[in-house]
C-alpha cells in the first residue's frame, strides 16, 4: 500500500534544494529516538493546464500549530515553506499527482529528553503518488486500541509519535484481514481512522466526530463539510456511538492521502447496500472537481506550481 518505489532526485532541506543523497541526518537525531517531529501530508493534482497544490497554506498553518504544541521554533515562516514546496516539486519536474511531506524535527544535540537548544531541522519531500487505498471501497474494523487522548499525546498536533498508536491499529486491522481500522476515543466514541477522518450518513444527514473526540482536525474533513453543505446536505459534528457505525446508510473515510474512500463493511456488518452509497459518490466527485481545478468557486484553494 502506498509504496514509494524510487526516491525523488531532490529534496528541500533546511532552506535549500539538495540532491536526495546529500540530505543526511545523524543516527542520534532526537526525533528518530523519541518521535519528536511534526509533519504534514499534502497533495498536488494536475488540472487542465498546471499542477496545483491543494490547501497548501492551511496545511502549513497546521504544521506551525503542531510545532507550537511541542515548543519547536522553526527558522522559517509559512511563506518560506510555501516557496520550498513549490521549488521541490519544480526541481523534480513532477507534473502528475504528487504527495508532499514537510517535516519539522528535533535534530542531533544530545541523547536526553530535554531538547532545549537542539537544532530544529526542516525538510520537504515530494513523491509521485496515485492512490493510498488500492481498493475502491474498504472494509474496516473497530480497533482494540483506543485513540490517543489530550491527556497524553494531543491528537490535534500532527506529531510523529502519535502515529505509533495509528501503526498498532493499522497492523492489527491488516493482520485480521481488514483494510483499515476505526479508533474509538478514550470514552468509547468513534474518533477516526489511522490516517483519516470518518463520516457516517443516516437518513441523508452526514455525521462526523467533533474536535473533542480525539481527532486530527483534517483539512479534507473541513473540505467535505463545506462541499456537503454546497450539495444541500445537513452536516452534524457530534459524538458518534460505535453501534451507529453498524446501522448507518453510508460511511466514508476522508484525508489527504485517502481522499474520499467509501467504507462498505465494518466489523463484518455490511454498510447500507454494501456498495458505495449516493452521498459518498457525490462528495467524492465534488472533491475531485475541486482538487483537479474544475470548480472555480474553490480556485483560491489551489496553489499553481508552474
Ligand atoms: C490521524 C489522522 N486523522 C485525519 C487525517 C486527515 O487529515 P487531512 O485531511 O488534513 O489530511 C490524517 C491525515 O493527515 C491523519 O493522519
Amino acid at each position: 500500500m502506498s509504496i514509494v518505489d524510487k526516491p525523488p532526485a531532490y529534496v528541500w532541506f533546511n532552506g535549500s534544494i539538495k540532491p536526495w543523497g546529500e540530505a543526511k541526518i545523524p543516527i542520534l537525531t532526537h526525533a528518530l529516538h523519541y518521535g519528536t517531529a511534526v509533519f504534514e501530508g499534502i497533495r498536488a493534482y494536475p488540472s487542465a493546464d498546471n499542477l496545483n497544490i491543494f490547501r497548501l497554506r492551511e496545511h502549513l498553518d497546521r504544521l506551525f500549530y503542531s510545532a507550537k504544541i511541542y515548543y519547536l521554533n522553526l527558522n522559517y515562516g509559512v511563506e518560506d515553506l510555501i516557496q520550498g514546496t513549490i521549488e521541490v516539486i519544480r526541481s523534480n519536474g513532477f507534473r502528475g499527482r504528487t504527495y508532499i511531506r514537510p517535516i519539522v524535527f528535533v535534530g542531533f544535540g544530545g541523547i536526553g529528553l530535554d531538547y532545549t537548544g537542539f537544532p530544529i531541522d526542516v525538510a520537504i519531500v515530494a513523491v509521485p503518488f496515485e492512490r493510498y487505498f488500492h481498493m475502491s471501497a474498504v472494509r474496516a474494523k473497530v480497533s482494540s486500541w483506543r485513540r490517543i487522548s489530550n491527556e497524553a499525546n494531543p491528537p490535534l498536533a500532527k506529531a510523529a509519535g502519535n502515529y505509533l498508536n495509528s501503526a498498532l491499529a493499522k497492523q492489527e486491522a491488516i493482520r485480521d484481514g481488514y483494510d483499515e481500522a476505526i479508533l474509538l476515543d478514550q470514552r468509547g466514541y468513534v474518533a477516526e481512522g489511522t490516517g483519516e477522518n470518518i463520516f457516517i450518513v443516516k437518513d441523508n444527514v452526514a455525521y462526523t466526530p467533533p474536535v473533542n473526540s480525539s481527532i486530527l482536525l483534517g483539512i479534507t474533513r473541513d473540505t467535505a463539510i463545506k462541499l456537503l453543505k454546497d450539495l444541500n446536505y445537513e452536516v452534524v459534528e457530534r459524538e458518534v456511538e460505535r453501534s451507529e457505525l453498524y446501522i448507518c446508510d453510508e460511511a466514508f473515510f476522508c484525508g489527504t492521502a485517502a481522499e474520499i474512500t467509501p467504507i462498505v463493511e465494518i466489523d463484518r456488518r455490511r454498510i447500507g447496500s454494501g456498495e458505495t452509497g449516493p452521498l459518498t459518490r457525490q462528495i467524492r466527485e465534488a472533491y475531485l472537481d475541486v482538487v483537479e481545478g474544475r470548480n472555480k468557486k474553490y480556485a483560491h484553494w489551489l496553489t499553481p506550481v508552474y
